[in-house]
């Protein structure tokens, strides 16, 4: 598959509920509200859709959300997408979670085809995680990412970048990764839907937030790319490898990948656009065969560029989605 302008697209990330038993500051408002469950795909909507994807050339998928491991029939999902990776048809089945269900999970993820997958954890401090995810405990957090390790499976630590708030969290936890052999990276907040502006998620670029690292370590750029936007550095001697992700400070977007299906079936080209085509709709009226064409069309609404930067000026489009809808 092919975009309008030449980019290769076969990743695609599938956002398989829109709940989550976190209300983290920037990514939900404290009295977020839910999709009812008719809105959201089917276990059989979602194999029959990845399935003709991957029949146009999507080699990985991403399970997020929400909190992908709430949706009660999670072990399903996985075991039903786990069947592609292990017959080849799909190189990696990944999961982008909270973590907090982990010690549950673990074992059934390894068991069908996950070998990687991203928790987001924005501080090592107990206190300051509570406040960020208004009400969470890191020790459960950790907990589960020792059972996924135990597991065979390989972590990376996503954290938000977030001015006067985690800044001083980088070292501990740039300590804590490699000790533990995790990958980590940092990420820069996206303006993504209404949360109720607050304080605590200022934006920072993310080279000011790493920059403490240079006083105590060495940072060398790596060759190495995972299927994400992100840039990855090595830090010595720490024995890190850090990943960067820089939408607003450094655009990434000339060799996106990347295409998302919402938790209700609507396919999205870009985070930061309104421009979707319906795909639920259409299945539900027409067959799953209707995939074909809508995703032609998908293909040429998807955008050069996201505006995040504009959005942030509040010279752009609004977004209205939240990053639980659409995955992170
Ligand atoms: N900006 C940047 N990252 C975000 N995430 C959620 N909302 C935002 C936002 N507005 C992150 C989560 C998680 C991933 C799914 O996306 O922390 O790591
Ligand atoms: Fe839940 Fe992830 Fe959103 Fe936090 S960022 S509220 S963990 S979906």
């Amino acid at each position: 598959m092919q975009d309008g302008f030449g980019r290769k697209i076969d990743y695609l990330r599938i956002s398989v509920t829109d709940r989550c038993n976190f209300r983290c500051q920037y990514c939900m408002s404290e009295k977020m509200t839910f999709m009812p469950k008719t809105e959201l795909l089917t276990l059989e909507e979602i194999t029959l859709i990845a399935e003709r994807f991957i029949g146009h050339g999507i080699r990985k998928i991403r399970l997020t959300g929400g909190e992908p491991l709430v949706r009660r029939d999670m072990k399903d999902v996985i075991q039903r997408l786990g069947r592609k990776v292990q017959s080849g048809e799909l190189e990696e089945l990944t999961l982008t979670t909270n973590g907090s269900l982990l010690t549950e999970y673990a074992d059934h993820l390894a068991t069908h085809g996950m070998r990687r997958i991203n928790v987001s954890m924005d501080t090592l401090d107990p206190v300051r995680f509570g406040e960020i995810t208004r009400g969470a405990d890191v020790k459960v957090v950790l907990e589960g990412i020792k059972a996924a390790k135990a597991a065979g499976i390989q972590i990376k630590i996503n954290m938000v970048a977030l001015r006067d708030f985690n800044e001083d969290d980088l070292l501990p936890m740039a300590e804590y990764c490699a000790t533990n052999g995790h990958d980590l990276t940092i990420i820069e907040t996206m303006p993504l839907g209404d949360v109720g502006a607050d304080r605590k998620i200022a934006h920072i670029p993310v080279a000011e937030f790493v920059a403490p690292l240079h006083d105590l370590y060495t940072l060398s750029p790596v060759a190495h790319r995972s299927a994400g936007p992100a840039r990855y550095v090595s830090v010595e001697p720490l024995g890190l490898r850090l990943g960067m992700i820089t939408p607003l400070s450094n655009n990434f977007c000339d060799d996106c990948n990347r295409l998302r299906l919402t938790t209700d079936g609507k396919i999205f080209m870009c985070l930061g656009h309104n421009a979707h085509v319906d795909l639920r709709a259409a299945v539900r009226k027409d067959g799953i065969a209707s995939v074909d064409q809508l995703l032609q069309q998908a293909l040429k609404l998807k955008p050069l560029r996201h505006d995040f930067n504009a959005q942030l000026e509040g010279s752009a489009e609004i977004l209205e989605r939240h990053m639980n809808v659409t995955g992170g």
